[in-house]
């Protein structure tokens, strides 16, 4: 399909309606924030086409991709203003532009650990890729027990008046690793769990989040001894 339109609003009849509730100023603010938004989704595209055409090469040419499967999402305007009053900003745009990187994110799932190596370099070292932040919290779990590569990456969008570098977030993991995060996610964002079970269960899964690194290194070690001619 060449041509799939996103159904957006028009920018100029929002500006107008938000104006009169808003004021001129934050009506300023929101108008380049919706603006900001559709490029951050344009940056998703754009790492979307790099990522899925990756996969395809290595489903060609190798006889392993290291691809499991693929997510992608943009960040709701609620879970936007909630992130922004936890790092003590105003709703402004000046504040989005400069703290907030993961407007739009993919999620990398991938077979094995050294997959998400094999995919961060193949992204990265891209020509027109240029990688902003870099968290490995998997040499350096969270507390939670929490493990994943948080890369934020900017890629030229081409506008209309030329190109503009923008952030996308993306987060590289093992099956493994996403199947923990489910779980565990649960547990965290759940509001009507007990707090006793939460520091049981908690404690648990970041025990089994050791656990399933242990599995995960052992079984990459089987797939290379197989790998091996
Ligand atoms: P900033 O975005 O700059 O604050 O840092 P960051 O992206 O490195 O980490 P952040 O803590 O913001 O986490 C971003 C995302 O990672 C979250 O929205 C979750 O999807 C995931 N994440 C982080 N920590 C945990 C955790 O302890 N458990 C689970 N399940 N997911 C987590
Ligand atoms: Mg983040």
């Amino acid at each position: 399909m060449i041509l799939q339109r996103d159904n957006l609003p028009n920018i100029n009849q929002i500006s107008d309606e938000t104006s009169h509730v808003l004021g001129d100023y934050n009506a300023t603010d929101f108008r380049q924030f919706f603006v900001y938004y559709q490029q951050c989704q344009a940056g998703a595209k754009e790492f979307g086409t790099k990522l899925e055409n990756l996969d395809s090469e290595f489903e060609m040419l190798d006889n392993h991709n290291p691809i499991h499967h693929m997510e992608t999402r943009m960040k709701s305007p609620r879970s936007l203003v909630r992130k922004l009053a936890k790092k003590g900003y105003d709703f402004s745009f000046d504040a989005i532009k400069d703290h907030i990187f993961d407007i739009a994110g993919i999620r990398v799932i991938t077979n094995y650990l050294d997959d998400i190596e094999t995919v961060e370099h193949a992204l990265t070292k891209q020509s027109d890729v240029r990688l902003l932040k870099r968290k490995d919290y998997i040499s350096h779990p969270k507390p939670s027990g929490y493990r994943s590569l948080h890369l934020v990456v900017s890629v030229p969008v081409f506008r209309a008046e030329g190109p503009v570098s923008t952030p996308v977030e993306i987060q590289l993991r093992t099956v493994g690793m996403d199947m923990w995060a489910s779980l565990e996610h649960k547990l965290r964002y759940k509001t009507d769990v007990d707090k006793q079970k939460v520091e049981k269960y908690g404690n648990q899964l970041k025990d089994y989040s050791t656990e399933l690194n242990q599995i995960e290194s052992s079984m990459q070690n089987i797939f290379n001894q197989l790998q091996e001619k």
